[in-house]
């Protein structure tokens, strides 16, 4: 059975990149955004997003500098806690058009809404250096962050 099934996947799999894409997750877990954020986030980011000193950078007021850096769209994707979250590509879409705006800073008032394809793109493209990826994008930020992970 396994034999037979193999051939079959690959098949599938050939198709998908040939199609140039991933093909979203659309499924949906019935919970409203804040609810996936409550299970799945908070325990680390708190339900302000404030974080934990010294571990869990604040995301308040801070998540829409990462949309005035190139690569920081990508980035709020990519970082573990979201890419690794058990969240369907639409629920991780949905988490963060709601979470962005709700952190506030200026960049979010004109944030474009992840579409779920967008995330299923970016998810696809594992980041091997969070760290390191992280702190290169804040060196470009205009203004020195106020929070960091060390
Ligand atoms: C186990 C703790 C933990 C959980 C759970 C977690 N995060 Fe995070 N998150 C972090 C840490 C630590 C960082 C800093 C980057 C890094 O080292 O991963 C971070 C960074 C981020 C960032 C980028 C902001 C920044 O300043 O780096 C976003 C966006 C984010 N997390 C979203 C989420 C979302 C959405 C969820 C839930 C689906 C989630 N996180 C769950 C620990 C967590």
């Amino acid at each position: 059975m396994r034999l037979v099934a193999l051939p079959v996947l690959l098949c599938v799999a050939a198709v998908a990149a040939h199609a140039g894409g991933v093909a979203p997750n659309l499924s949906r877990n019935g919970r409203s955004a804040h609810v996936n954020y409550m299970t799945e986030c908070q325990g680390c980011h708190l339900p302000d997003g404030s974080g934990q000193k010294g571990s869990v950078p604040s995301m308040k007021a801070e998540l829409h500098r990462f949309l005035t850096v190139e690569g920081g769209r990508e980035f709020l994707v990519q970082v573990p806690g979201s890419a690794n979250s058990k969240l369907s590509d639409a629920d991780l879409a949905a988490l963060l058009n709601w979470l962005i705006p709700k952190m506030g800073g200026t960049a979010a008032d004109g944030f474009q809404p992840y579409t779920p394809e967008e995330i299923a793109t970016y998810r696809s493209q594992r980041l091997v250096d969070v760290t390191g990826t992280r702190a290169a994008l804040v060196a470009k930020f205009d203004q020195p962050e106020t929070s960091s992970v060390n």
